[in-house]
């Protein structure tokens, strides 16, 4: 069945929020957002019956518990939202027969590694919000084996909470900042990476047969502190930043030192060429300037 209209969860988030803006390019599907209101993730007994309101031919899931630190504590909400719910979410896909994109994070891995972590590496959550994520992923597969999981990583946009707006504000705000320069990773435009996703259900479409995990990051591998850097150098901010180490910085939920992705698969599979990280965080600016 040729997928045509597309439920997607979270549309106040980030990636829900860029997916909307993407939605315009794409006529010939006609999607649907549903926020927090809508669709509570936190009452997974409750999504059978919403969907069925919908009658969607593939679902989006882009809603999560993201507040990383606070997961630490608040356990049960962070896993029946990333976890129960998105099983649920799997299981209301594969009786209906429709594809199901869900996303997770480079949070499942513990940060060990010195080269970027394959689709395939093992699971070794360096959080309980990772260990959510990664139960998630689990148990979303294991109900419907077709679920198409996409980790990403250091997910900004010019709307909703992130680095790049939290870095500007805070630059405006004060003289100096200290930034933790030990982390590697790979920042994540959620535009990019929204269309990525809606270019997933195009080749479906097209009869292309896509399941599993994928990454997805924008390419180029950073720290915090030099991302900041460009922050400041894009925008054209006057704020003197000092590197410090993770010590230096605790917070109640362990980052990982190292969480770069392996992104061949998708580019592979889709044929996509994904951009710069630096090119991305342009326009990012750009388009928060123009806002
Ligand atoms: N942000 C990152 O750096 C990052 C990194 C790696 C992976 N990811 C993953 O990428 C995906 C997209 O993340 P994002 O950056 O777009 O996250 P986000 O900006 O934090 O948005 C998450 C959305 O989920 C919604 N939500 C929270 N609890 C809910 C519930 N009980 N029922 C329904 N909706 C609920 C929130 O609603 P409200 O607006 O009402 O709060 C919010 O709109 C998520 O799976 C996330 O785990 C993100």
């Amino acid at each position: 069945m040729a997928i045509h209209k597309i439920l997607v969860t979270g549309a106040n988030g980030q990636l829900g929020w860029e997916l909307a803006q993407a939605a315009v390019d794409f006529p010939k599907f006609e999607f649907v957002f549903v926020d927090r209101n809508a669709m509570d993730l936190s009452n997974p007994a409750e999504l059978k019956g919403i969907i069925a309101l919908f009658a969607p031919d593939a679902i989006i899931n882009t809603a999560a518990y993201t507040a990383v630190d606070k997961a630490e504590t608040e356990t049960e909400l962070a896993h029946t939202i990333n976890a129960e719910a998105v099983a649920e979410l799997a299981r209301i896909a594969l009786q209906k027969n429709i594809p199901f994109i869900t996303y997770s994070t480079d949070y499942v891995f513990n940060g060990n590694a010195t080269s970027p972590y394959l689709p395939e590496t093992q699971l070794a959550p360096v959080n309980y919000y990772g260990k959510t994520k990664a139960d998630g992923e689990q148990m979303a597969l294991a109900e419907n084996p077709s679920t198409i999981v996409i980790r990403t990583s250091w997910v900004f946009s010019s709307h909703g909470n992130n680095f790049v707006k939290t870095m500007m504000r805070l630059m405006k705000e004060r003289d100096a900042l200290n930034i933790v320069g030990d982390q590697k990773g790979r920042p994540t435009y959620a535009k990019d990476l929204a269309l990525a996703s809606i270019k997933m259900l195009e080749a479906i479409n097209k009869g292309q047969e896509l399941k599993g995990i994928y990454h997805y990051a924008n390419t180029g591998e950073t720290t915090w502190f030099d991302f900041a850097l460009k922050i400041k150098a894009i925008a054209g901010l006057d704020c003197n930043l000092t590197s410090i180490t993770s010590d230096q910085f605790p917070t109640p939920a362990k980052r990982p030192m190292y969480s770069v992705l392996d992104t061949r698969k998708i580019e592979i599979d889709l044929g996509i060429q994904i951009p710069h990280w630096e090119t991305a965080l342009q326009q990012c600016i750009d388009m928060l300037a123009n806002a």
